[in-house]
């Protein structure tokens, strides 16, 4: 069995990398095999988060170019084995177009039970690109106006594209800040906006931030990190409840 997932959002800044990262350690903890790509052609972080700054040697443009084979750009994460890395690149002219990274994915994904590509953010060509392998998608958003509008758009996108397996993922949930903002009734109404299927809230979470932005993504418990369990079990089809409900 293989699945390949694109963690998408119209806005900047939602979380998708943080939820790429920590869905992928959940998965591994649950003995899959996952190859995550950060398709973030030109901001690359994911390397950070995993703490393999240092040990990358080559990206998938290295892989679609023909500098390394595809194999040769995969890292394998010291902590997690099971977690394979694919980077981005830094060189934003280098981009891949979306039937060559289709291609390659397409030439690496028998041997992973799991897919995950990081999009950038937004609708442009970068997104066209990280969209083109996958057979499904999570949609990334903020419970706050601007980023619930880049959510619409996105999914319209994405069926677009030809992807209609789409899950809605609300990012930094703080109750209290809901409740101050009033820009909604509920949360109910957030996932209507979105026109999406609830898949997890996750909670606001500055150890998952600092655990992210220290490179040590996956080592360590938070309340999040609860949240991507289920995640990955709701992924699998498994009927678990959510960890979280705000
Ligand atoms: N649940 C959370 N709780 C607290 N902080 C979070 C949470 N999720 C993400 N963050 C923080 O929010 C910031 C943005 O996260 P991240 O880089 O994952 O977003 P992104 O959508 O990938 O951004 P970009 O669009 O630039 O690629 C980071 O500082 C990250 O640590
Ligand atoms: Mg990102």
């Amino acid at each position: 069995m293989n699945d390949v997932i694109v963690v998408a959002s119209g806005k900047g800044g939602t979380g998708k990398s943080t939820v790429c990262v920590g869905l992928s350690a959940a998965l591994v903890k649950q003995n899959k095999s996952v190859l995550l790509i950060d398709c973030d052609c030109g901001m690359r972080g994911i390397d950070l988060m995993l703490d393999a700054e240092e040990e990358i040697l080559f990206d998938c443009s290295d892989a679609v170019s023909g500098n390394c084979t595809p194999r040769e750009a995969v890292y394998r994460s010291r902590n997690m084995p099971s977690l394979h890395l694919m980077a981005a690149p830094f060189d934003t002219d280098n981009e891949i177009s979306p039937s060559v990274f289709k291609q390659l994915v397409d030439d690496l994904k028998n041997s992973y039970d799991y897919v995950i590509i990081d999009s950038p953010a937004g609708v442009g060509s970068g997104f066209a690109t990280a969209a083109a392998p996958a057979d499904r998608a999570l949609i990334v958003t903020n419970a706050e106006p601007t980023s619930l509008r880049g959510a619409v758009k996105i999914r319209t996108k994405l069926i677009a594209v030809g992807i209609s397996d789409i899950r809605l993922v609300i990012n930094r949930f703080d109750r209290k800040q809901f409740e101050k903002l009033g820009c909604y009734r509920d949360l109910d109404e957030v996932i209507d906006k979105a026109g999406t299927r609830l898949i997890a809230l996750v909670p606001l979470d500055l150890r998952l931030s600092c655990m992210m932005q220290n490179g040590c993504a996956g080592l360590n418990w938070s309340p999040a990190v609860t949240v991507f369990d289920c995640l990955s079990r709701r992924l699998q089809g498994e009927k678990v409840e959510l960890a979280f409900e705000g």
